[in-house]
């Protein structure tokens, strides 16, 4: 991608000490006009200041300087914006509240009046989503924390994107984009890589530097302590220490249960995920829950474990059957119920899992994970659908469906048990139009509820359920009485007939 690094965001952001060296738009300014930009403002007003700006900026831009900080309404100009092509983006993200603290108070023209300022941020976001190139959430000298990352991410294919993902457990880059499995940099000595028999014979090979490859069964009846119990026996007998790396190439399954076995061997090493199928690319690989299943219920055991990155490379789905496609698209409609907005809009009028949807859905899931890495609250959102779903796989012996399979059935009930009867329609239709099951076969309603109650979310004996009222507004630890549940079951089995 190369280019400059530039970084954009809100006034108080951060940008003009996102690194050393800086060329800063505002002090170049300041020297063109003479004055300060808020004596300016006053004198001739923010027109004229916004066109002497654009100027500076454009100028900056040619001038191949490393790295350039721009001034918060610098991405106004379409020229700024168009001249912003040719370079690698950043956009430090920094919520309204902590960008009053810093800004009010200092003399900034535009920080004068909080209601302003409120309106002036959120009207600016989409700008800055629209230039970015990378994505980092605000967070104390975060930024220099993900230099390595932006100067990776400017060595990358055009069009990568790099999200910087922090959890309390810890931080990582997520790479988004095409022809990228062979390239990036990874941490750790020698990489040890996991991955299932098709995922291995399609895309094993073009993975750089591996030291060792274990392959396991493809599919969920191989996410078992047994499977973990050989992966952790062929890491000791292969030498694999703390200095060297896991890498989980495949789906779901494979992430899930790589990522356990690197959470538990010699007490954690790292993992980089690298995912295969939409399941895992717009949802599994971020946020560290890694685990393996109990024939008594699914992802019974595990451990939280970040990855230390994410390498999501959508040309390896070219190899996905339809049918993996499919389920994955479960995931998709769930993360953008949950997040409503744009990526709502994009996924209800019908289209096909990109790149721009596939980032959508990884900003949610990591934004929300940022919120609550552990359950505890906002993060039990992303179980929609998934307390019927788990159910069900569970109830069919994970041999029925497919987990995205499942969880198109368990997101039908969740919109019944809302009562968002219209909404459930377009869902069910989204999900038939995807090649989704949208009957229950093969399952006895009853035992799917009864599967339901071994739900790790439960409290007692409630299970809390998560329920939609409309995109986007979405609550979690929801009740709901059992012959509810077992009606909106029965619901499913009864279209089957
Ligand atoms: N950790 C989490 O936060 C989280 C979130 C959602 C789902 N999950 C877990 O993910 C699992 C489901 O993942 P999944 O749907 O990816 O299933 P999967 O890993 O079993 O992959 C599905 C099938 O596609 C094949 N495959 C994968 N990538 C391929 C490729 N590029 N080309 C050809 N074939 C390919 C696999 O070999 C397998 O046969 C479940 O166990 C679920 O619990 C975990």
């Amino acid at each position: 991608m190369a280019g400059s690094l530039v970084f954009v965001g809100f006034m108080g952001a951060g940008k003009s000490s996102a690194s050393d060296d800086l060329l800063d738009t505002d002090e170049l300014l300041e020297q063109r006009l003479g004055m300060s930009i808020a004596a300016f403002f006053a004198v001739h007003g923010e027109r004229r200041f916004r066109s002497h700006e654009e100027e500076v900026v454009l100028r900056a831009l040619r001038s191949g300087a490393p790295g350039i900080a721009l001034g918060g309404g610098a991405v106004l100009s379409e020229r700024v914006r168009a001249a912003l092509r040719d370079h690698t983006v950043v956009w430090m993200d920094v919520s309204v509240e902590t960008a009053w603290d810093r800004a009010a108070g200092e003399d900034r023209p535009l920080a004068r009046d909080r209601e302003a300022f409120a309106a002036l941020h959120a009207e600016r976001r989409p700008l800055y989503e629209s230039v970015a190139d990378a994505f980092l959430p605000e967070g104390d000298r975060l930024v220099r924390r993900a230099l390595p990352a932006l100067e990776s991410l400017r060595d990358a294919p055009a069009g990568t994107k790099l999200v910087y993902a922090a959890a309390g457990g810890g931080e990582y880059p997520v790479f988004v984009g095409r022809g990228l499995i062979g390239g990036l940099p990874r941490p750790g000595r020698r990489a040890f890589v996991v991955t299932d028999e098709h995922v291995g014979a399609a895309w094993g090979g073009a993975l750089r530097g591996t030291h060792h490859t274990i392959t396991i069964g493809a599919g969920e009846q191989h996410k078992t302590l047994a499977v973990a119990e050989r992966v952790w026996r062929e890491l000791a007998a292969e030498g694999m220490g703390r200095d060297d790396h896991l890498v989980a190439l495949g789906g779901g399954v494979v992430g899930d249960l790589a990522g356990f076995c690197a959470a538990t061997y010699q007490r954690g090493v790292p993992v980089v995920q690298v995912p295969t199928t939409v399941v895992a690319q717009v949802d599994s690989a971020y946020g560290g829950k890694t685990g393996i299943d109990l024939p008594e219920a699914k992802n019974y055991v595990g451990a939280y474990h970040q990855p230390a990155a994410v390498i999501t490379d959508l040309d390896t789905l070219d190899t996905l059957p339809p049918e993996e496609h499919a389920a994955g698209y479960a995931e998709v409609v769930k993360t953008a119920l949950i997040a409503g907005g744009p990526l709502w809009e994009r996924v209800a009028c019908g289209t096909p899992v990109d790149e721009a949807v596939v980032l959508a859905c990884a900003r949610t899931k990591i934004a929300i994970v940022a919120a609550d890495e552990r359950d505890g609250g906002a993060r039990q959102l992303l179980n929609l659908g998934h307390t019927v779903g788990h159910a069900i796989e569970t109830a069919t012996g994970y041999r029925r469906y497919r987990h995205g399979e499942a969880v198109a059935l368990g997101l039908l009930a969740a919109l019944r048990l809302s009562g968002a009867d219209e909404l459930r329609g377009q869902v069910a239709s989204l999900l038939q139009a995807a090649g989704l099951p949208t009957t229950l076969a093969g399952a006895d309603p009853a035992d799917v509820v009864a599967a339901t109650r071994l739900d790790k979310k439960r409290v007692g004996d409630r299970v809390p359920f998560v329920l939609v009222r409309a995109p986007g507004d979405v609550q979690f630890g929801e009740h709901v009485a059992a012959a509810d549940v077992l009606a909106a079951v029965e619901e499913l089995a009864r279209t089957a007939r």
